[in-house]
């Protein structure tokens, strides 16, 4: 398989480093000179790896394309590419729709994913949709595949993918909370780490029973993880992260 991706930001640097740690057999990756020092890293790092400036070079030489640009410069750049018929076309552009996407490119074999950047450890779910076959054999060695018919329920799935940087956040305060207590860095940092990777193993170890279980399970009565839900939603903190969740995925849909 020849894989070509046409722009090297995040998530496309996530997914290269994801292939070349899984047992994928691939021939070829291309891709494109944007971002210059990703690409350089990247093609210096792997042998099978070429950058190109050409991204219609890229389509050309590529029997899978991974469209890897935000939806501004996809917008711009997409109707001025050619894409064969026989192409495979991925595209984790956000805000594109399927039909919109179809349209710009002229082509229907397209399919949207949404990787997120663990992927890079080959973990992490992948939504595509529709299902697609040849999708399927890439990201199935990268991760978790859920494949979705509609695309109206995959931009659900889009819009909690959105709450991974206010996840960080939260491990972000709560370390620098630490080391303002007096605590060294490396230990807060530690600490907090290995903390949320406890919890998020647990739910996933413990996700049949459903998450409501977990949330009583974890609180003594009048105890200290009481007193923080508590209070938490007395300034409604849950009802503006839904709102948040609601607001990202009224973005999804126009
Ligand atoms: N990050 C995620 O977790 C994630 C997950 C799923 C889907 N997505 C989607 O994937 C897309 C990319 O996201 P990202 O986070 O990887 O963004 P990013 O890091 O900003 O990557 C976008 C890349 O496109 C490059 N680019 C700009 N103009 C180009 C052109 N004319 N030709 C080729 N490449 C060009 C940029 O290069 P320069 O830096 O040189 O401008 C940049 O490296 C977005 O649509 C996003 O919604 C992201």
């Amino acid at each position: 398989m020849i894989i070509g991706f046409i722009g090297t930001g995040k998530i496309a640097s996530s997914i290269i480093y994801g292939i070349f740690k899984s047992k994928i057999k691939i021939k070829k990756i291309y891709i494109s000179s944007r971002n210059r020092n990703i690409a350089k890293k990247l093609s210096k790092k792997f042998k099978t790896v070429e950058i190109s400036s050409n991204n219609q070079k890229i389509i050309n030489l590529s029997s899978t394309i991974i469209l890897c640009v935000t939806p501004v410069v996809g917008r711009k750049l997409l109707p001025k590419l050619k894409f064969p018929k026989n192409k495979n076309i991925i595209s984790l552009i956000s805000t594109m729709k399927l039909n919109d996407l179809r349209k710009i490119i002229k082509c229907k074999n397209v399919c949207k994913a949404i990787p997120l950047p663990p992927i890079e450890n080959r973990l992490g779910p992948i939504i595509l949709n529709p299902s697609n076959k040849n999708a399927k054999k890439i990201f199935s060695y990268l991760g978790k595949i859920i494949e979705i018919k509609d695309e109206k329920i995959s931009q659900s799935f889009w819009a909690t993918s959105s709450l991974m940087a206010a996840y960080y956040e939260i491990l972000n305060l709560s370390t620098n909370w630490l080391v303002k207590k007096g605590l060294n860095k490396k230990i807060a940092t530690f600490y907090i780490s290995e903390l949320f990777f406890a919890l998020s193993k647990d739910a996933v170890n413990k996700r049949s029973f459903g998450f409501k279980k977990l949330v009583a399970e974890s609180q003594t009565p009048k105890g200290l993880n009481m007193q923080v839900l508590k209070e938490l939603k007395k300034t409604k903190f849950y009802d503006k992260f839904i709102l948040a969740l609601n607001n990202v995925h009224k973005r999804m849909r126009k």
